[in-house]
């Protein structure tokens, strides 16, 4: 089979967030199984340098497709980027639309255009696929690439090359879908009758995520707990209904993990290795971090907690604020990385500012020092108030730094509770979106590590753990044939 993903998103070109993890490792896996399989993703300026091989010249595999809007046409050129891993790269360049500092817009926050860019990008790929190859799935992801569906139902029914082609949508999150004025509709040719609430409509807005669930072939979505999840109030915000309506085509498959990226036998960015044979490793990988964030003198008994994260509602960082001085009272240190939300970034350098030998925070993007901190911490913390899968966590457990987590979707599916007295077990879970539930599951934690030899044992459970892709892989693979079959 012929499969194209379209994504916002892949490592190592763009992230922001896991789905990049997911878009740079899943097609490879998929074209391993035998399947050909093309990347499409917007030509955003951070893309170009790496792409360039020289200043100002790029491949053109198309060198112009036509995307008509209301009043005038954007043309994209499709830029060859080459193979990788069996994958065939094609970047959508438009300049007035991606050549942007940010992929969705500044401070965690969204472009004015944003319908435009990426209903462009929708638009932009369905005809480079007339040229370059139509395959027998689309896969799309998130709202962002959510209109390829509709589009293919819609304005390209008739068309003799597409109107085979199947489509499985990806809902990596739920609660980010895209959500645009009514008049988007027109602006994106397309005919009112897919203004209702059955399709595109939701609370007078126009609604990408919901036209992708309602007229792609299968649904995927990243763990099995928030396939669950999400078809309530709770977790769906406001499509639980629709979802639930196409539960029969939804499935949770979860994620893998790129363990050629994520090992600490082998990890380039590591002041030393280790593995669960030999730990010795991880005391220099603790060193080298405190000594990064500039905390000296931790004694051993002390945690090192770390945080790597968009700093976003959805990841639960109001809860460590409600208790942010009694943790720092406790026998703990804290390293932190993220950025996002201007709140929670105030929150995280006003406490490190409070309680300078004990919580350290980085506001910035730092590929190197997220991987220092897998190694480094003893314990690594989650707190998410909704988690569709979470990949930080699975990167945890094999670095033997230990997941503390809430059990909600993909933390949930993927950290079991550790029981001293069984010996079993990969981590700690609290329930209640509650900080007085977070402090409890603190202290369970903080006392476990006092007990060297059990804490090994706890380590060395995580390590154990295999999350590949391959299973996922043959998952999604299953799924595709489905979708194909239907379509057929
Ligand atoms: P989400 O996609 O919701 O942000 P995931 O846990 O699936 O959550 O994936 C987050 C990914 O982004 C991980 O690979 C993590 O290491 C990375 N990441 C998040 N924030 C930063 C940061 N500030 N610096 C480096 N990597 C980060
Ligand atoms: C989203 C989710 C995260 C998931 C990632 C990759 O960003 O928030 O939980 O791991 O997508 O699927």
């Amino acid at each position: 089979m012929h499969i194209v993903f379209a994504a916002s998103e892949c490592v190592p070109f763009a992230k922001t967030g896991g789905l990049a993890d997911v878009v740079g490792a899943l097609p490879a896996e998929i074209a391993k199984l035998g399947h050909q399989v093309t990347v499409y993703l917007p030509l955003y300026a951070r893309i170009r340098p790496r792409i360039e091989p020289k200043i100002g010249q790029l491949a053109y595999a198309v060198r112009s497709v036509t995307v008509p809007f209301r009043h005038y046409s954007r043309f994209a050129g499709i830029v060859d980027g080459g193979k990788q891993n069996g994958v065939q790269f094609y970047f959508v360049e438009s300049q007035e639309l991606f050549d942007r500092p940010e992929l969705y817009g500044p401070n965690g926050g969204d472009y004015p255009d944003n319908a435009e860019r990426f209903g462009f990008f929708c638009r932009a790929v369905l005809e480079a696929a007339k040229q370059l190859g139509v395959p027998e799935v689309f896969h799309v992801h998130d709202w962002q690439t959510g209109l390829i569906p509709v589009y293919l139902r819609t304005t390209y029914a008739a068309d003799p090359v597409l109107r085979h082609a199947a489509t499985v949508l990806t809902i990596h999150n739920a609660a980010y879908q895209g959500l645009f004025p009514p008049a988007t509709t027109e602006q994106l040719l397309f005919p009112w009758d897919l203004f209702t609430m059955d399709k595109v409509e939701q609370y007078d807005r126009f609604n990408f995520l919901k036209g992708g669930v309602v007229f792609a072939d299968q649904l995927t979505t990243v763990s099995h707990r928030y396939a669950e999840e999400i078809q309530t109030p709770e977790f769906g915000w406001h499509l639980e209904g629709v979802l639930r309506g196409r539960a029969a085509d939804l499935r949770g498959i979860l994620n893998g993990v790129d363990y050629g990226h994520w090992d600490p036998a082998t990890d380039g960015n590591l002041a030393a290795h280790y593995s669960a044979d030999d730990l010795e490793g991880k005391r220099a990988c603790r060193a080298d971090l405190l000594h990064a964030f500039g905390l000296n003198a931790v004694p051993d008994s002390a945690a090192v907690v770390g945080i790597v994260s968009r700093f976003a509602t959805q990841k639960g960082f109001d809860i460590v604020a409600a208790i942010g001085e009694e943790m720092a009272k406790q026998d703990l240190v804290v390293v932190a990385l993220g950025t996002g939300e201007p709140a929670l970034e105030r929150f995280f350098r006003g406490w490190a500012e409070r309680h300078p030998q004990k919580i350290a925070v980085q506001i910035r993007y730092d590929e190197a020092l997220a991987h220092k901190i897998e190694a480094g911490a003893d314990l690594f913390l989650m707190p998410s108030r909704y988690e569709p899968c979470g990949l930080n966590q699975i990167y945890s457990l094999k670095y033997g730094t230990v997941p503390l987590v809430r059990a909600t979707g993909g933390l949930d599916d993927t950290i079991e509770e550790w029981d001293a007295k069984k010996g079993t077990g990969t981590g700690f879970k609290f329930y209640g979106y509650d900080p007085r539930d977070l402090l409890e599951e603190l202290d369970r934690a903080l006392a476990a590590f006092q007990h060297k030899k059990s804490w090994t044992r706890l380590m060395r459970n995580g390590m154990a753990r295999e999350y590949g892709w391959d299973k996922p892989a043959r998952e999604y693979a299953e799924v595709y044939a489905e979708a194909a079959r239907r379509r057929g």
